[in-house]
């Protein structure tokens, strides 16, 4: 969806210099902006975001395969650098942006939900997730179906006609989210526009006896996706903490096509 007037924001100029400095890369392509709305006892769980690698992303594979491509190490070569701005518009009780600057293993850190403050980080690198949002009053019970709805001042929580919640704006947790790529130079940017460096073109020469069975459903075809987890249960295996070398071996090269051909040559 695109919303009038957004340009502006999308082109901010204090998010494409610090967009410069989190990856090192000074030509930025603003991609998207997000809105998120959290009600009173609302939480978003630690997690990192969905990354994108040339010529696998999330419209072509399932999310969990993309972020498990990012972690393994696998893929670097492939993956397009991201950063990612949260900016906050209104002070929040709670709702804290939580996050490990220094890994998994670090301590947290957190910033407080303020009016016209922000932070901008690798999130697919980066674990980060939202402390609880606060409230004075009982939360109600809220459950998948039930709809947010702004009328006459107020947020209004609908389950189905009847209305279980009223919120004013200060009670709500609103953020904005704003995604960019980020590229060496220009001509990194326009190979990226024309497709060119995606390793898909080239069929992956597969040799006899070598790799996992493809997973077929009932009806004998299998999905992406029935494949994608049929290799990760096979190959991934509890990795002991601080072996990072093993990670590089946990995933089968012959998951999808020739984007894990390349990785093949590259690292096994
Ligand atoms: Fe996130």
């Amino acid at each position: 969806m695109r919303i009038d007037g957004i340009e502006p924001f999308l082109r901010y100029e204090g998010f494409l210099e610090a967009a410069r400095a989190i990856h090192g890369r000074p030509v930025i392509e603003p991609a998207i902006v997000y809105a998120n709305l959290l009600v009173p006892g609302q939480e978003l769980a630690v997690h990192t975001d969905v990354p994108e690698f040339r010529g696998a992303n999330r419209k072509l594979y399932p999310q969990w395969l993309m972020v498990v491509m990012h972690h393994s190490g696998l893929f670097d070569e492939y993956r397009m650098p991201i950063a990612t701005a949260v900016g906050w518009f209104n002070d929040c009780h709670g709702g804290a942006f939580a996050f490990y600057p220094q890994g998994g293993d670090g301590p947290a850190a957190t910033i407080p939900a303020r009016a016209n403050t922000g932070i901008i980080l690798d999130t697919d690198s980066v674990f980060h997730g939202v402390d609880p949002v606060e409230s004075d009053s009982p939360v109600p019970a809220l459950r998948p179906g039930m709809q947010l709805r702004w009328d006459h001042g107020r947020w209004l929580v609908h389950d189905g006609d009847a209305v279980v919640a009223r919120y004013r704006w200060d009670e709500i947790h609103f953020s904005i989210s704003w995604k960019a790529y980020c590229f060496t130079d220009a001509e990194e940017r326009r190979a990226w526009r024309e497709h060119r460096e995606e390793p898909g073109a080239r069929a992956h020469p597969r040799s006899p006896g070598r790799g996992p069975p493809r997973a077929r459903s009932p009806r004998g075809r299998a999905s992406r996706s029935d494949v994608a987890r049929a290799h990760v249960d096979r190959r991934v295996r509890e990795v002991p903490a601080g072996d990072r070398s093993v990670r590089r071996t946990a995933v089968s090269p012959t998951l999808p096509g020739s984007v894990l051909a390349r990785s093949k040559r590259a690292h096994l």
